[in-house]
């Protein structure tokens, strides 16, 4: 069958921002999707996988401002991280399609989707029309990118619970209240157009309760899409974000609507768009509007999934709690000498956690299940059977006599049963049910081994074409559970199918079209190894923080090289000398390092186009410094002048916006992007003085 005349499936994952590096939350949506694109590949679907880096909006100006480099060297980094990791998990992700929105052709779609817009509400009475200008006053937050209020009251953000920033200018609006009947049609005739069901609760009772108009464009960002014939604005980052969905298939390449490609045309509407419940509303109800406006085909559906929970919240690199991927990834291969992280990551995600409900992250409760489920469970097994098979039969799988018919066809009948219940389960978005459905066919099969021992009966020569329909059965219903277990676990199935004597690539087997009786008697087997070596839970633990270490404190691990080295044996090439947990303390050398001094500060400025910098110039008693500090959010220049300030005076000079800055003044803020207050003395001291 060639691609076109296969059903297609078009799914994507949320775009990422781009201002971090990917933590194991988002590596959760990533691989659910990834199941999924695996599976439907397997169902005989022509799947297109889409996902890409947000890389627009004041959190990313802001963390590059803070890494003190540009936002577009801030995105190219993290774009890079992001598709490393996707490598490193075995994401099967459309490449090409892969989309990142400071690219030209995202710029291209999203201006297509909003020209496209105007030109319909052109033909429109001006009331009705989906985009108008107006004045926006209100609190928005800067790290979820969302409007939290239509009014000036300070607010907290109801998603991470900072204070929103007051904003107030002129922005283009987009008529959200007039979609209420629009998006409410839409539900009624899609029951399934949002799943887990009592999520899609939540959005019709806000859809009912009325919606407010938005606005889609900002005037204080620069770092942004410019809105066509009016560059002062750019798009607000979600309309930006949600076109990647069509950038990503082509739509703004070809034709004056923007539609014409036919990559768009056939894959367009996406079939599921998978996100985390937080962001739920933009593609819910925002995402179909805008659609709606522009006469575009909305998305079939829209599949969320809950929180992984880290230390008891949401796992998130803001807060601090974060966990990642590579770490695990790594030590486990490292540990196990085989390639085993990837599968016991995805496998411990996709079954501790029910889809669409929140779920507790633990690196403990990972090794626990691997070392249950995958060296106990699946691994044994399969290696069990294929050892007898391999000493019984000379590696070759045996005929299927009929070693006793009613356990036989029970057995065959109840794999039958799993198996089908497991497809349902994949269809569902219920990725622990397929698991547990999967295992039940290893239990089955386990306790048959247990029950008529063929270890015991082939010591009876009477017995042994019974052994050998025995052991067929056992391979035979391997084989189907590791067919249907290869979305989630795709390298050690891998491994498996090829002991099991069968040739080609796991991924191409049809799932869809699984049946008892593929595995032929007669193939020669591979060689029985353990796919799962079993693992020390402490020394899996230890390994993983020490190399965890290591991302959260680049430059950490070379540092206690260096000092091991000048009090003993130098450390071999290539091995780490790091210890298994980094030391938490300094010592008093270490903090004399810093120079700390008083300065007066004589005069202060703003610095024109960077909004939150001040130059100063401040005396040091023995010398005068121009130090630039970002603290212009909480103070204006001239309530500055005479203030005395705490100085690193021993910092490097370093350029920013083009200008010398010799030190740093401490300053303390609430939380990230709370506003920096500065340190400084309430008894008389003299410039110069030291601080320490
Ligand atoms: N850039 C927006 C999405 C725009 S899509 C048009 C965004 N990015 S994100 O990086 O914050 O989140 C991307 C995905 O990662 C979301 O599905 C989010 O739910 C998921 N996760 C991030 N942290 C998570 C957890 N701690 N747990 C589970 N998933 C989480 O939102």
């Amino acid at each position: 069958m060639t691609t076109q005349e296969k059903p297609k499936f078009y799914l994507t994952t949320p775009i990422y921002y781009a201002n971090s590096r990917p933590h194991v939350g988002s590596a959760y949506t990533t691989i659910a999707c990834d199941v999924m694109a695996r599976y439907k590949r397997m169902c005989g679907y022509d799947v297109v996988y889409v996902t890409g880096t947000d890389e627009h909006g004041v959190n990313i100006e802001r963390a590059a401002e803070k890494a003190g480099i540009s936002p577009q060297e801030l995105v190219d980094k993290n774009e890079k991280i992001f598709r490393e990791l996707w490598d490193l998990l075995g994401i099967t992700y459309d490449r090409d399609k892969f989309v990142r929105t400071t690219s030209p052709e995202h710029a291209r779609a999203v201006q297509a989707l909003v020209k496209r817009t105007l030109e319909r509400d052109r033909k429109l009475p001006e009331k009705e029309r989906a985009i108008y200008k107006g004045k926006y006053e209100g609190r928005y937050c800067i790290y979820d990118n969302l409007y939290v209020s239509d009014t000036p009251e300070p607010v907290n953000c109801p998603t991470c619970g900072r204070l929103a920033e007051l904003v107030s200018e002129e922005n283009y609006f987009f008529r959200l209240s007039a979609y209420r009947e629009r998006l409410e049609a839409l539900y009624s005739a899609s029951p399934q157009f949002l799943v887990p069901d009592f999520r899609f609760n939540e959005v019709k009772s806000f859809v009912g309760a009325g919606l407010k108009d938005i606005s889609i464009s900002r005037k204080s960002i620069k770092w942004g899409i410019p809105w066509p014939g009016d560059p002062e604005h750019v798009f607000y980052v979600w309309y930006d974000a949600l076109t990647s969905y069509m950038t990503g298939v082509g739509f703004g390449r070809t034709g004056e609507e923007g539609d014409a490609d036919p990559v768009f045309k056939r894959y367009w509407p996406a079939d599921v768009h998978m996100m985390g419940k937080e962001i739920i509303r933009f593609h819910a109800v925002y995402w179909p509007a805008f659609l709606m406006a522009a006469g575009l085909p909305v998305p079939r559906q829209i599949v969320a999934h809950g929180w992984l929970l880290f230390e008891q919240e949401k796992m998130s690199k803001s807060k601090g709690n974060v966990a990642y991927p590579e770490p695990i990834v790594n030590a486990l291969d490292e540990l196990a000498g085989a390639k085993v992280g990837n599968d016991a990551l995805r496998y411990y995600l996709l079954r501790e956690t029910v889809f669409g409900h929140d779920g507790n992250f633990s690196r403990e409760a990972l090794i626990t299940r691997y070392n249950a489920d995958l060296t106990n469970g699946l691994g044994n097994l399969a290696s069990r059977v294929l050892t007898m098979i391999g000493n019984y039969f000379h590696g070759v799988i045996p005929d299927r006599t009929n070693w006793d018919s009613n356990e036989a066809m029970a057995l065959e009948q109840n794999v039958y049963i799993r198996s089908s219940a497991s497809k349902r389960a994949y269809d569902d978005y219920r990725f622990s049910d397929a698991a547990q459905d999967i295992w039940q066919i290893m239990s089955l099969v386990d306790f048959l081994l247990v029950a008529q021992k063929p270890w015991a009966m082939i010591a009876d020569v009477s017995q042994r074409l019974a052994v050998g329909g025995l052991l067929h059965d056992a391979a035979e219903a391997i084989r189907i559970a590791t067919v249907l277990a290869h979305p989630a676990i795709p390298d050690a199935t891998q491994r498996i199918w090829e002991q099991l004597g069968q040739e080609g690539n796991l991924a191409d087997q049809r799932i869809d079209q699984l049946q008892w009786g593929g595995l032929k008697p007669g193939t020669k087997i591979g060689k029985p190894e353990a796919v799962f070596p079993r693992l020390d839970k402490k020394q899996a633990l230890e390994k993983i923080e020490a190399m965890e270490n290591e991302i959260k404190n680049p430059g950490a691990a070379a540092a206690s090289a260096s000092v091991a080295s000048t009090s003993g044996a130098a450390p071999a090439a290539g091995t780490a000398a790091a210890p298994a947990t980094a030391n938490p303390y300094i010592t008093i050398d270490d903090f004399a390092k810093i120079d700390l001094r008083v300065g007066t500060v004589k005069s202060a400025e703003r610095i024109p186009g960077a909004d939150k910098l001040l130059k100063l110039i401040v005396d040091l008693g023995s010398e005068t410094r121009q130090i630039l500090s970002g603290i212009a959010p909480a103070y204006a220049p001239e309530e500055l002048v005479g203030r005395k300030v705490v100085v690193v005076a021993n910092l490097a000079p370093r350029k920013m916006r083009g200008l010398e800055s010799a030190g740093m003044i401490l300053a303390a803020s609430d939380g990230e992007g709370g506003k920096p207050i500065i340190c400084t003395f309430t008894d008389e001291i003299a410039a110069g003085a030291k601080v320490k």
